[in-house]
């Protein structure tokens, strides 16, 4: 069989094939992780002496001021806990998960947790306890069941598809209880929750009892890149451990000079916050939520019409929103997932709240 016919071929086994989706400008989005409306700002690089390219891995040539001045800003800004970047959220997951899980540790696991952690898994040398979605008193069974050895717990604080808050108390609670570390992902959280912003863990003031914390800036900073956030001397351990830092290409240096730029307006600029804040009240008051915080990220199985109508009429009313099919769910889980921001217009997400109510209620 030719290449081709071999591509081909596979291709026609999908049981899902993906598209990818043009982006209509013109459209209110609902659908993006730029929270804050970051993404949407015109870089304002205010020095000509930052070069574009970074040349090769940190460990090599690409080590420069830049990448080392955000990260201690990052650092201070995380009150003194360690720091080390890396390219993307996704490289950030395995280097974590892949480096500081030793052979035969255990990891306790959230079923619907992000791909990159399911793969960071499949690198790893652990072996793999899921438990059902949030339900962290299945958890504790398993966590007294298989009590040998060194065990993680690896959850998500705000869960990316449905939008969910992890219940950060009682899962710190079972690790100590059980003498668990916890990996938390915060990348729908960083930059949005807590006083400073720094996400879920500090929100629930548990920030001591989280071990690791992996924040992105693809959303909230609305750039790319990522971290992991821990106690000394984790950088020290992941320079020299983490494969996804050690062989790749560092993050370019006006990347990290407009991280800083962006992390630094988002502190300065107490407007943007409330504006969100504001929208998700809006929302909320309209569509009702059980959760204790409101979150920007709402996941709804229109009850009378199927997804593809819903997810139609949604565009004609020009509401950039997301339908979400398998591999990304597991079939029976099809959703329509919407985002809310700062700066959507507050007619539009009043609009978009009745909208949604009438879906799920008729
Ligand atoms: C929970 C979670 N973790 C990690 C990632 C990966 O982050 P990145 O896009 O920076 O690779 C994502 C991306 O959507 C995410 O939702």
């Amino acid at each position: 069989m030719d290449f081709e016919a071999f591509i081909s071929s596979r291709i026609s086994k999908l049981p899902f094939k993906r598209h990818l989706p043009i982006v209509n400008e013109n459209f209110e989005d609902f659908c993006s992780n730029d929270y804050l409306g970051l993404a949407r700002r015109f870089p304002f690089m205010d020095t000509d002496f930052i070069p574009s390219g970074s040349s090769g891995s940190r460990l090599i040539s690409g080590n420069h001021p830049a990448a080392i001045s955000f990260e201690n800003y990052l650092s201070e800004f995380f009150t003194g806990f360690d720091v080390l970047t890396f390219t993307s959220g996704y490289m950030a997951n395995l280097a974590a998960i892949s480096s500081l899980v030793p052979r035969n540790a255990l990891i306790f696991y959230d079923e619907k947790v992000h791909s990159s952690i399911k793969d960071a898994m499949r690198l790893s040398l652990g072996k793999k306890i899921p438990y059902p979605h949030q339900q962290l008193s299945t958890l504790e069974k398993k966590l007294k069941k298989f009590n040998t050895g060194i065990k993680f717990i690896v959850t998500e604080s705000l869960f990316s598809m449905d939008g969910d808050f992890t219940d950060l108390e009682y899962l710190t609670f079972l690790s100590e209880k059980h003498r668990a570390y916890v990996i938390l992902d915060e990348a729908h959280a960083f930059g949005i929750f807590g006083h400073c912003h720094r996400g879920m863990a500090e929100y629930f003031g548990l920030e001591e009892k989280i071990h690791v914390r992996i924040i992105t800036f693809g959303k909230a900073l609305g750039l790319v890149g990522a971290a992991i956030i821990g106690p000394k001397p984790l950088r020290e351990f992941l320079v020299n451990h983490a494969r996804t830092f050690i062989y790749t290409t560092a993050l370019p240096p006006f990347i990290y000079h407009l991280l800083e730029k962006n992390l630094h307006y988002i502190l300065e600029n107490s407007d943007i916050h409330k504006r969100f804040q504001q929208n998700l009240e809006l929302f909320y008051s309209i569509v009702p939520s059980h959760q204790p915080v409101k979150s920007p990220i709402f996941m709804f199985r229109p009850g009378k019409s199927n997804l593809q109508e819903t997810a139609k009429k949604m565009q004609t009313h020009a509401w950039a929103v997301k339908a979400i099919f398998p591999p990304t769910v597991k079939p029976g889980e099809e959703a329509i997932r919407i985002t809310l921001h700062s700066f959507n217009r507050p007619e539009n997400v009043r609009n978009l709240a009745y909208f949604v109510k009438k879906q799920l209620h008729g």
